[in-house]
Parts: structure tokens; sequence; C-alpha cells
């Protein structure tokens, strides 16, 4: 797709088949997000960076769709053949869909990924229903001795197409949503789930 002007879709096209070795540290912090996002009414659900669809699954009730940049990770997800799911090659900063189309946004993993944080927000924001919620799923840099990990790898980390010096108040500070829950998870609480409005 030419509006794909990333090169982290080509690093993830080839790690997709090994990306459920990674997946397997995700699965716990992922745990808490299905079921906050499964006690929801059914809605119009849209994960951003959905990757190998590996906890695609475990959702219930809502209709799906799942975007990613990497053809690689799209292709391991639609062999999951998991049904009422619809999994679509876009790019999360420049979505191309209508205004006000969704209840729910899932950012699982993503947002220390994508190039652009702000332009992926202006879009989120755009395409989220007024009152819709956006569950972000990610490690965050602690005020803990884990910082010094986050701190220590971020220059290796830029070579993996992610960063790992991440703070939640970059996220939590943004006038455009309201935060209704940061949820610390994981060892030493290095992973959060928030929830915004
Ligand atoms: C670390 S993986 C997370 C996958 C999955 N969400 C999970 O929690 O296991 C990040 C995913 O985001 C995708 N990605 C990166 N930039 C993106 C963008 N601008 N728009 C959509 N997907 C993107 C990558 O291709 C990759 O599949």
């Amino acid at each position: 797709m030419s509006s794909i002007n990333t090169h982290s879709h080509l690093f993830y096209d080839k790690i997709s088949r090994l990306y459920p070795l990674i997946e397997v540290f995700l699965r716990p912090q992922k745990r808490a997000l299905i079921h906050r996002v499964n006690c929801l009414l059914a809605g119009n659900l849209l994960e951003i960076g959905v990757g190998d669809g590996a906890h695609l699954h475990l959702y219930r009730n809502h209709h799906i769709t799942g975007i990613d940049t990497s053809e690689g990770m799209l292709k391991v997800a639609t062999e999951r053949k998991i049904k009422n799911v619809l999994l679509i090659r876009m790019d999360g900063e420049a979505l191309l869909f209508q205004q006000e189309q969704f209840d729910y946004i899932v950012l699982s993993h993503v947002i220390a990924v994508v190039n652009n944080p702000e332009q992926l927000f202006n879009e989120v924001f755009r395409v989220l229903k007024p009152n819709g919620r956006v569950f972000i799923l990610n490690h965050f840099t602690p005020n803990n001795w884990l910082k010094y990990v986050d701190h220590t790898f971020a220059f290796f980390s830029k070579k993996l197409h992610f960063k790992s010096v991440l703070h939640s108040h970059e996220i939590t500070s943004r006038k455009k949503f309201k935060l209704l829950d940061e949820v610390p998870l994981g060892l030493a609480s290095y992973f959060k789930l928030l929830i915004l409005q």
C-alpha cells in the first residue's frame, strides 16, 4: 500500500514467524486488557497494530477490525482464521476510516513502535465516537530500578524499531482525552493499561 511510509513494517515482516516467542511474555498483561474490553457493551472495536492476532480470539461481543502495516504479521493473523474479524493493511497514522466510526480502540504494544505517536493520537481521536474508549497497553518506564534497564537499552531498542524509554505522562497529559483508569501490571509495575475517554 503506497500510503505506508514506515520502515518498521519491513522489520515486522521479517520477525512475523518469531513473534509468538515474544508474545508469550506479553500474554499475562493482555488478560487484564481483554477482561476490561469484554466487560463493555457490544461495539465496533478497532485494534491498531494488531500484529499476528494472537489474542483476537479472546474478544467477546464486539465487531473487530484489526489493522497493521506489516504484511507478514497480517498473514499470520489471517492464518488463525478467527471468525468475525476484519483484517486490513493500513497505517494507524493515516487511517482510511470515517470520523467517529469506532466505540473502542485498542493499542496493544504499539505506541512505542509507531513513527509519530502524535499523528497516531490525532487519528485515534478522529475515528473514535464521542464518549468512546481507548485502551493502551504498553511498557512504561517506571520510577524504580527498571528505569536504568530502559535507559541502558535505549540505543539498542532503536535498532529493534521501538522506544524503550517511554513515560505514561506523555500520554495521560494529552488534553484531547480524559484518563479513566491507570492499571499497573507486571513485575515492578513495568506495564500499564491506560483507559482513556
Ligand atoms: C510489538 S507489535 C504488537 C502486536 C500486537 N498488538 C500485540 O500486542 O502483540 C507492534 C505492531 O505494530 C505494527 N505497527 C507499527 N507501526 C504501525 C502503524 N503506523 N500502523 C499500524 N501498525 C503499526 C507492527 O507492524 C507490529 O505488528
